[in-house]
């Protein structure tokens, strides 16, 4: 018993050896030059709903892995080491929908790192060093949800002025929540946004026209803000009419204060309700289309329901027809099954072979009849 014991431990030392070579081979096949120290830590593959898609998170990395499958749809790079992005870093992962680059240090994108990526739907650069939000994102076609918190976007709202408006991004949800903003940056109008989170930004200044172009908005974050109680109290009064959900843990503007609503209805510009007009037509346009889209969508299925039926009332009269003409034909071939009999029963012989023909003629002749 007690020899056993080392011996086993020595085996499993083998054993470990043995597959830390296996792996080392392996991640070198796989093209990474990795120390053996290193080697627990690489991306792996994962599958959420049929999507392929690789967890590279918490692996210290500082560039974006070039190995991996370029059919990804799902791409995790959280709690990494990442500096940098230039146009490279995604260039393999075009198809490329989820992408989670969270906690990192990043700090400079180069332009038309993200331009490519025609496919991404949702985008978190949370928790890095960023200055600004690359413009390209705002063109991408199917981009619905982007996180950009805790990253100092001091001066937003400057460079946004050169961006193309209305945005081809269907943003429905975006995350500004602590970027030290001190207005809410303007976007255009917003015709899918329907979470905002602006909390915990030293944000002194917000009025009511700013929401004017997200005229979709369900939920709003306004929490740790630092905007004046009645901006806060009309904000509050007009969402609410829009069924919008506010998040805010400033008592004062929860407090009733008519003063507040009578100052504004002077005050209010009439620009204020065209970008809310502008946005509601495209939801308008938008929601025309999907009608119509149905309606033809409904005729088409009953004109495709007509043609199936009238091939099914075909069909039927078409096997009706068929069983008549077998039932005749059966007849038919009973009273004619009488000449093979004859035949059979008569062998042919040189006595009187023009008999058969008579009897056939004849046959053929009640037939007629029939
Ligand atoms: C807004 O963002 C903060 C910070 O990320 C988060 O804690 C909070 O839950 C968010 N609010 C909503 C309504 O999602
Ligand atoms: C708002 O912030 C307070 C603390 O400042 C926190 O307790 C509360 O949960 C926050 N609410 C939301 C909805 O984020």
């Amino acid at each position: 018993m007690l020899m056993t014991r080392p011996m086993m431990l020595t085996g499993k030392r083998v054993f470990l050896a043995l597959g830390a070579l296996v792996t080392l081979t392996l991640s070198y096949a796989n093209g990474f030059a990795t120390l053996p120290s290193d080697m627990t830590k690489r991306c792996t593959l994962e599958r959420y709903q049929k999507m392929i898609g690789y967890n590279c998170a918490d692996l210290k990395l500082k560039e974006i892995p070039q190995n991996l499958k370029s059919g990804l749809l799902i791409l995790d790079l959280s709690f990494n080491r990442i500096r940098d992005l230039n146009t490279h870093s995604f260039g393999r992962y075009t198809e490329v929908k989820y992408l989670y680059l969270f906690e990192n240090m990043i700090q400079n994108i180069e332009e038309g790192t993200f331009s490519e990526l025609v496919n991404l739907e949702a985008l978190d650069l949370s928790n890095n060093a960023l200055t600004t939000i690359p413009l390209e994102l705002f063109r991408l076609p199917l981009l619905r949800n982007l996180y950009v918190a805790y990253n100092n976007l001091a001066n937003l709202e400057d460079d946004l002025l050169v961006l193309e408006k209305p945005i081809r991004a269907p943003l429905q949800i975006l995350s500004l929540a602590e970027c030290w903003l001190k207005r809410l940056p303007n976007f255009g109008i917003l015709p899918d946004l329907w979470q905002l989170n602006i909390s915990s930004n030293p944000m002194t200044d917000l009025t009511i026209d700013q929401f004017s172009p997200m005229c979709n908005l369900r939920s709003l974050d306004l929490n740790a803000t630092k905007i004046p109680p009645c901006s806060c109290q009309l904000i509050t009064a007009e969402l609410s009419t829009r069924r919008t959900v506010i998040y805010n843990n400033h008592p004062s503007c929860f407090a009733e204060s008519t003063t507040c609503l009578q100052d504004s209805s002077t005050t209010s510009p009439p620009a204020k309700t065209e970008e809310y007009q502008q946005c509601m037509d495209v939801r308008n346009t938008r929601k025309l289309d999907t009608e119509a889209k149905s309606t033809w969508f409904k005729i088409s299925l009953g004109v495709v329901a007509c043609i199936a039926l009238f091939l099914i009332i075909l069909c039927y009269f078409h096997r009706r027809n068929a069983r008549n003409l077998k039932e005749n034909r059966k007849k038919q071939n009973m009273s004619k099954n009488v000449t093979p009999i004859h035949r059979i029963k008569v062998p042919p012989s040189d006595d009187d072979p023009p008999k058969v023909v008579e009897n056939g003629n004849r046959d053929k002749l009640i037939t007629d009849c029939d």
